[in-house]
C-alpha cells in the first residue's frame, strides 16, 4: 500500500528521535521512498549519517546550503513528496507552524509546502500541556495538520503522562491511512455545520441547540473518502474534525461570507443551524434595565446561504446538499424546502425535543431527493454521515 509513495521525513530535536531511525526501516520496507531532513535540534540526538544510511538517500539539513539549493531548491523539496510527516514534532516546530515562521529548513518546508503534513508530537508532559501548546495544537488542526499520537506513559525525563511519541508502526499505519486512495481524492466539498450566534449586545446573543455533531461527522466521512474538506463552522460544542481546513465564523453573515469565499467546489453540504433572523437593534454597549419598561428588539432577515450557493449561475457546486430541522410533516415540509432553495438534495430530520435528535448522537433521516424520498433507519450521526458521504461520493463520480 505504501509501495512506491514518497515520504518527506523531518527529524527534530527529542530523545524520540532515536525512534524515527526504527520508523525509517519500516518505511522502507513497505517499499517507501523517505528523504529525511533533519533540524538542528535533531541532529544533537541522532547523527545524519545513521539517519542517511537508513534512508538510503541524503539528509537535507540548511536552509541556505548553495550545494544543496543547486540540486534540489527547497521550494520543490516542500513539494516533491506524497506526505511529509513531522517525527519527532517538538512543542518547539509546532509553535513555529503555528505561527507560520520560517527561519530554518524545516520550518520553511512546512510553510513552502502544498502536501498534507502528518505530525507526532513528542514532549515532556507540562510542555504538552501547556496552554500555549494547547493553543498551538488547535491553530495547527484548524490549518488541517495531521496528528499521530502522542501516547500517554512513563517518559524520558522521568515524568508520566501524554507526550511520549507514537510508535514507529502506530506513524506507519497513520500514513497509510493518510495516504489510502479514496473516491473523493483531489476533490474540494464544502460542509459548513454549528449554530451560529446573532448578537444582541456585546454579551448577549440568540443561538439555537445545535452542537455542530452532525456536521462535523459529515466532514470527518468526506475526509476519509480523501476529499479536500474546508469545514465552516459557528460556535459548536463539537470539535473540527482532523485533516478538514476549519473556518471558524460566529454569525450567519459572518458564514455567508466564508462559504462564499470557499467556493468553488465540487459539493456542498450546508449542515449549519444557521439563524434565520440576525438583531438589526443590535446594541454596541450592553443594554441595561433603567427603568424604562422591556427592552424592544427589531430583526433583520439573514442571508439564505444554501439558496443563494444553490441559485448560483457561475461556480454552482455540482451537487448542494441542504438540512431540514422540522418538527412536524417532516417528508413533505422538507420536499418544498428542496424546491424553494434550488438544492439538489435535503436531507430531512425530526428535531422535536422527545427525538432526542438535536445534541443527541443518533438521527433518524430521510433524504430528499429529485427521485422522492428515501427514510434511512434511526443510526448513529457517524453512520449517517458515512452513508451521506458514500452517496455524495457516488454521484460526484457518475457526474
Ligand atoms: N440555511 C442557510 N442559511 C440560512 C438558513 C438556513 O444556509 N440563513 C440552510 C441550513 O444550513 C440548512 C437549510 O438551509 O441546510 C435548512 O434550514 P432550516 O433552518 O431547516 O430551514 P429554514 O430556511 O429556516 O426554513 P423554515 O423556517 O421553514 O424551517
Amino acid at each position: 500500500m505504501l509501495s512506491g509513495k514518497h515520504i518527506l521525513l523531518i527529524i527534530s530535536g527529542g530523545i524520540a528521535a532515536y525512534k524515527s531511525l526504527d520508523l525509517i526501516r519500516r518505511l522502507r520496507e513497505r517499499g517507501c521512498r523517505v528523504t529525511p531532513v533533519l533540524t538542528k535540534g535533531g541532529a544533537a540526538f541522532v547523527t545524519p549519517l545513521s539517519v542517511s544510511a537508513l534512508a538510503g538517500a541524503k539528509v537535507h539539513e540548511h536552509l541556505l546550503d548553495l550545494t544543496a539549493e543547486a540540486e534540489m531548491g527547497h521550494i520543490e523539496l516542500s513539494r516533491a513528496a506524497d506526505l511529509i510527516v513531522v517525527a519527532p514534532a517538538t512543542a518547539d516546530l509546532m509553535a513555529k507552524m503555528a505561527g507560520g515562521q520560517a527561519d530554518d529548513l524545516a520550518s520553511t518546508l512546512l510553510l513552502a509546502t502544498d502536501k498534507r503534513v502528518l505530525i507526532a508530537p513528542a514532549m515532556n508532559v507540562r510542555m504538552w500541556t501547556h496552554t500555549a501548546t494547547q493553543r498551538n495544537i488547535a491553530r495547527l488542526k484548524d490549518d488541517g495538520i495531521l496528528f499521530v499520537g502522542p501516547n500517554e506513559g512513563d517518559m524520558a525525563c522521568g515524568e508520566y503522562g501524554p507526550g511520549r511519541m507514537a510508535e514507529p508502526l502506530e506513524i506507519v499505519a497513520a500514513i497509510e491511512k493518510v495516504l489510502a486512495d479514496g473516491p473523493l481524492k483531489g476533490r474540494h466539498v464544502l460542509v459548513t455545520s454549528g449554530p451560529t450566534h446573532e448578537p444582541i449586545d456585546p454579551v448577549r446573543y440568540i443561538a439555537n441547540r445545535s452542537s455542530g455533531a452532525q456536521g462535523a461527522a459529515i466532514a470527518a466521512a468526506l475526509v476519509q473518502l480523501g476529499a479536500d474538506v474546508t469545514f465552516v463552522t459557528g460556535p459548536a460544542t463539537v470539535a473540527a474534525p482532523a485533516g478538514v481546513r476549519a473556518v471558524r465564523v460566529e454569525t450567519a453573515q459572518e458564514m455567508h461570507d466564508a462559504v462564499m469565499a470557499a467556493l468553488p467546489a465540487e459539493a456542498a453540504v450546508m449542515a449549519a443551524a444557521v439563524a434565520d433572523w440576525r438583531v438589526a437593534s443590535r446594541s454596541d454597549q450592553k443594554i441595561k434595565k433603567d427603568g424604562k419598561g422591556l427592552p424592544n428588539l427589531s430583526f433583520a432577515e439573514n442571508p439564505d446561504i444554501l439558496a443563494e450557493v444553490s441559485k448560483l449561475k457561475t461556480g454552482r457546486p455540482a451537487l448542494v446538499v441542504g438540512f431540514a430541522a422540522e418538527t412536524e410533516n417532516v417528508a413533505a415540509n422538507a420536499a418544498a424546502k428542496r424546491k424553494r432553495k434550488g438544492c439538489d438534495w435535503i436531507v430531512a430530520n425530526d428535531v422535536s425535543p422527545e427525538t432526542g435528535i438535536m445534541g443527541g448522537a443518533e438521527n433518524a433521516v430521510t433524504l430528499i431527493s429529485e427521485g422522492g424520498a428515501e427514510d434511512w433507519p434511526r443510526m448513529g450521526k457517524g453512520d449517517v454521515a458515512r452513508k451521506l458521504a458514500a452517496r455524495i461520493a457516488e454521484t460526484l463520480l457518475k457526474g
